[in-house]
């Protein structure tokens, strides 16, 4: 079986990647620019500057903005988001989660956050589900974002369990693409068209199973 369980935060343990979409359709309103879904698929899993950059990206009378001003934009959107997480409590774990990390904890494997959201670890204490992680990787110390497997590789590391004991569950496109660059086994949770480069793919987070799980990653170690 695997030892060691990463987990993405927004969007697979809880809906906050809505509101990361809200917070970011909010400034490129105030920006002029009108963001949609299909669109925001781009932003999952990578960092707010990049996203950021993607959005401005959108429109040429934007472009050659200074830094500072970008930085202010960044925290604007930040500021949005977090006006939105302040309503956050353990109601918000997403079907299937709790169960899931209850097996993980009594089958004495390890569990690891691997999000490049800075407010990660103050979602993790609303939720109630900080203490349940073995370790968080801090964001502000991976050199390279999704897709680049470094926050992945950087939680096996720091147990020196090797990549291929590890399950990786995402939500996002770059997330999938960056546990199978680790040669992890990847879990994607969402739609088969935006994520079918998973390993193993389920609809929704109420499908996510544990004995499935390690039967498709054995299948997978044969
Ligand atoms: C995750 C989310 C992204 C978010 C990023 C940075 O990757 O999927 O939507 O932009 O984290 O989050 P932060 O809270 O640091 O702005
Ligand atoms: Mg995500």
């Amino acid at each position: 079986k695997p030892k060691l369980f990463i987990f993405d935060l927004d969007g697979v343990i809880t809906d906050t990647a809505e509101f990361h979409f809200l917070a970011w359709k909010q400034l490129a309103e105030e920006l002029g620019i009108t963001i949609d879904r299909r669109f925001n698929e781009e932003l999952k899993g990578i960092s707010r500057m990049e996203s950021l950059e993607k959005i401005l990206a959108l429109d040429p009378a934007l472009q050659g903005m200074p830094l500072e001003e970008k930085k202010r934009l960044a925290e604007k959107k930040n500021d949005h988001y977090k006006e939105l997480i302040r309503t956050i409590t353990p109601d918000h774990i997403l079907p299937g989660v709790e169960p899931l990390i209850k097996r993980i904890k009594e089958e004495g494997i390890l569990l690891a956050l691997g999000s490049a959201s800075k407010n990660a670890p103050a979602v993790l204490q609303r939720l109630g589900l900080y203490e349940d992680f073995d370790l968080i990787v801090d964001p502000a110390k991976v050199k390279k974002g999704k897709p680049d497997p470094e926050i992945f590789t950087k939680a096996a590391d720091h147990f020196r369990v090797p990549y291929s004991a590890c399950v990786g569950v995402e939500d996002s496109a770059a997330g999938i693409e960056a546990i199978n660059r680790a040669g992890m086994f990847s879990v994607g949770v969402g739609s088969a068209d935006v994520l079918s480069a998973s390993a193993y793919i389920v609809p929704d987070t109420s499908r996510l199973d544990f004995d499935r799980i390690v039967e498709k990653f054995n299948r997978a170690r044969e």
